[in-house]
């Protein structure tokens, strides 16, 4: 399948452009490596929607970190209903017992998929977990979660490009961009 890589004509608008979006991360990156400095941080990039997140923001961190990967699927029924429960699809190659743990994500929409990602990662007695979330849809919560880091707080509007997939394209876009469903049409 080949995909048009025109999205214009389904681009209701660029919520957050290239500029915004780097200049927060350079807040972020700085504040993470105030809290963090001195210890041991361990970023878990949560695959795949945060992965342009991640390579921004661990250039930011200016003390020594590692970090590793996780991918989870929801149960659910439609790709865009998150359900109650996730499972791990790729789990870490990295044992965190004892480790500062801080959870990067592209966006929380109900906070089940972070709700049950931390439920797991919490029996494996890190030292700390936090969430670092670059978009938050505070209005759509469901689940309760502790955001400790957060870039920016959206309206509940679907939104594509940095990182964020659209039927798993246009995540390598460098801003966040809201679609016009009227005017996107889902491959087959
Ligand atoms: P939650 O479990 O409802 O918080 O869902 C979070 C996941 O749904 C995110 O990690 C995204 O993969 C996906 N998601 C939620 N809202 C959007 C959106 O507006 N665009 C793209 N993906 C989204
Ligand atoms: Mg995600």
């Amino acid at each position: 399948m080949t995909k048009d890589i025109d999205y214009k004509h389904f681009l209701a608008e660029i919520l957050i452009d290239e500029d915004t979006l780097q200049k927060r991360i350079d807040e972020l990156g700085e504040e993470i490596s105030k809290d963090y400095r001195g210890e041991d941080l361990l970023l878990i990039c949560i695959l795949r929607g945060g992965v342009m997140f991640l390579t921004d923001l661990m250039r930011r961190i200016n003390i020594p970190h590692a970090i590793d990967f996780m991918a989870v699927s929801s149960y659910g029924v439609g790709v865009r209903e998150s359900s109650g429960s996730v499972r791990i699809t790729l789990d870490l190659s990295t044992n965190i017992k004892d480790r500062h743990v801080l959870l990067v994500e592209d966006i929380v929409d109900s906070g089940h998929t972070i709700a049950s990602v931390l439920e797991m990662l919490e029996t494996r007695q890190p030292k700390s977990l936090r969430v670092c979330s670059l978009l938050d849809k505070a209005s759509r919560r469901e689940a309760v979660v502790p955001l400790h880091y957060t870039g920016f707080e959206i309206e509940n509007k679907f939104v594509f490009g940095y990182g964020l997939d659209l039927d798993e394209f246009y995540r390598g876009l460098p801003f966040i961009g809201v679609v016009d469903t009227d005017k996107y049409t889902p491959p087959d």
